[in-house]
């Protein structure tokens, strides 16, 4: 049972390596409706799916959609007329909704309602009521924009241009900037109550996870890499990294530092047939059972501790020698989850790990994978397979 699901999800993956490397057709068609993998656009920007109505042919000025993410941030829909003269963002926030309209002289920007992070499918509603932009969510009112503009003249003819996962105007634009990269699924959209098909350059859209847990997931064929400057480290306080998740689940490279030099300075690797975890660093390798949910590691000045399981006061501390000092090395280095640093997407044998990391941590803080310096595509920041 668990090789078949293995198999089918090797499959897909087979299919996604494909995907964007365009058939030479350029652009397919989509329904509106569509299930979208907003963490599929390659172009942070770049809307994923768009399309352009005829303004004539509007009769009904509202859109509604399901969204469903764990993302905190990131960009959802895009709508102008006038050619990006006048404009409409919806992203997410910190988990809340935040709108940003300009039409003729004004900008503005809101953001309200219940955080929607919560991996449970949400159903947003964006209409247009006079001088009123209006987002409800789940059936009630969520944010009330009212506009009122010294131009009072109403737009009835050019075109309205719609996009799902990027824009069409320059970002500065915006009032509130934010990260674009999205872990989320929109569905069953309905947008201003026409069919007309949506463009994508994808070849395929890829599918939603049917059920989601919290967590990282790496489904193997790349990883996320992080310059080491982006953490603040104390050399007196040392280094703190905690990794949560089913070790035992897990297949290929958890960790890998380099220090500035290309030098490998530590590596986690685990390996699902012999239920193993390896950790390397310098000379020295431990191997341990798989069976833990959580490691924490803490890099002193010139030794490692490593606590498996909740309980800290269990700790294996070993000295990495005089000479090599990890938090030196730390300061101009490159941290990676999922992959050996110098791995490439078509290196034969690769040890890109296949696994859910449910939490990670660095410095006691959450984080967030679409902070990466890299990040493969395959990567879902946010979520994992349930
Ligand atoms: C989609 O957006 C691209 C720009 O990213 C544009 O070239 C294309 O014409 C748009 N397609 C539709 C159907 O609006
Ligand atoms: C929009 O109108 C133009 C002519 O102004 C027409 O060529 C085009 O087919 C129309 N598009 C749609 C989607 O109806
Ligand atoms: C939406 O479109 C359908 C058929 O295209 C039509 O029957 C219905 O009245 C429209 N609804 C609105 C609110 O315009
Ligand atoms: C890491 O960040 C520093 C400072 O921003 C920069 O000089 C260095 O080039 C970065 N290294 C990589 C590999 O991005
Ligand atoms: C981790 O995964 C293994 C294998 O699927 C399972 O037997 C075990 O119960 C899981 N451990 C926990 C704590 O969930
Ligand atoms: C685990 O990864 C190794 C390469 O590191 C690979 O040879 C092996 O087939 C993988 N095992 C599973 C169950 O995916």
């Amino acid at each position: 049972m668990a090789g078949a699901l293995l198999l089918t999800l090797s499959l897909i993956l087979l299919g996604w390596g494909a995907e964007g490397q365009g058939n030479g057709h350029g652009k397919n068609k989509v329904s509106g409706s569509s299930t979208v993998y907003l963490g599929q656009n390659r172009h942070n920007w770049r809307p994923l799916i768009n399309v352009t109505f005829n303004l004539s042919e509007i009769a009904s000025i509202k859109s509604s959609f399901e969204f469903r993410t764990f993302d905190p941030e990131g960009l959802i829909f895009y709508g102008d007329t006038k050619n990006g003269a006048d404009w409409f963002v919806l992203s997410l926030k910190e988990g809340v909704p935040l709108m940003q309209i300009s039409k003729e002289d004004v900008l503005v920007s809101v953001a309200g309602t219940p955080k929607l992070n919560d991996g449970k499918w949400h159903t947003l509603e964006v209409s247009n009521q006079g001088k009123f932009v209006i987002l409800e969510v789940d059936g009630s009112n969520g944010l009330v924009v009212g506009m009122q503009s010294k131009q009072t003249e109403m737009v009835i003819y050019g075109k309205l241009r719609l996009s799902l996962g990027g824009i069409l105007i320059d970002k500065e634009k915006m009032i509130v900037q934010f990260n674009p990269q999205m872990d989320g699924c929109v569905r069953n959209g309905n947008w201003l109550n026409l069919s007309i098909p949506w463009e994508t350059e994808v070849d395929e859209l890829r599918p939603c996870y049917a059920n989601m847990q919290p967590g990282s997931y790496f489904p193997g064929p790349g990883f996320a890499i992080f310059n080491t400057s982006d953490f603040q480290i104390e050399e007196d306080h040392g280094l703190q990294i905690d990794l949560w998740g089913n070790f035992s689940q897990m297949n290929g490279t958890v960790l890998n530092i380099k220090d500035s030099q290309e030098e490998l300075m530590f590596t986690i690797v685990a390996d699902s047939n012999t239920k193993e975890v390896t950790l390397t660093f310098g000379d020295e390798t431990i191997s341990m059972q798989s069976s833990f949910n959580r490691l924490l590691l803490k890099f002193q000045r010139h030794s490692l501790g490593i606590v498996q399981h909740e309980d800290e006061s269990q700790m294996t501390s070993i000295s990495a020698g005089s000479k090599t000092s990890y938090l030196t090395a730390w300061r101009e280095g490159l941290l990676a989850f999922g992959g050996l640093l110098g791995e490439n997407e078509d290196s034969a044998g690769s040890q890109f790990l296949t696994g859910c990391l449910k939490k990670i941590q660095v410095q006691g803080k959450d984080l967030d994978l679409d902070s990466a310096h890299v990040k493969h595509i395959s990567v879902s920041s946010h979520s994992c397979p349930a």
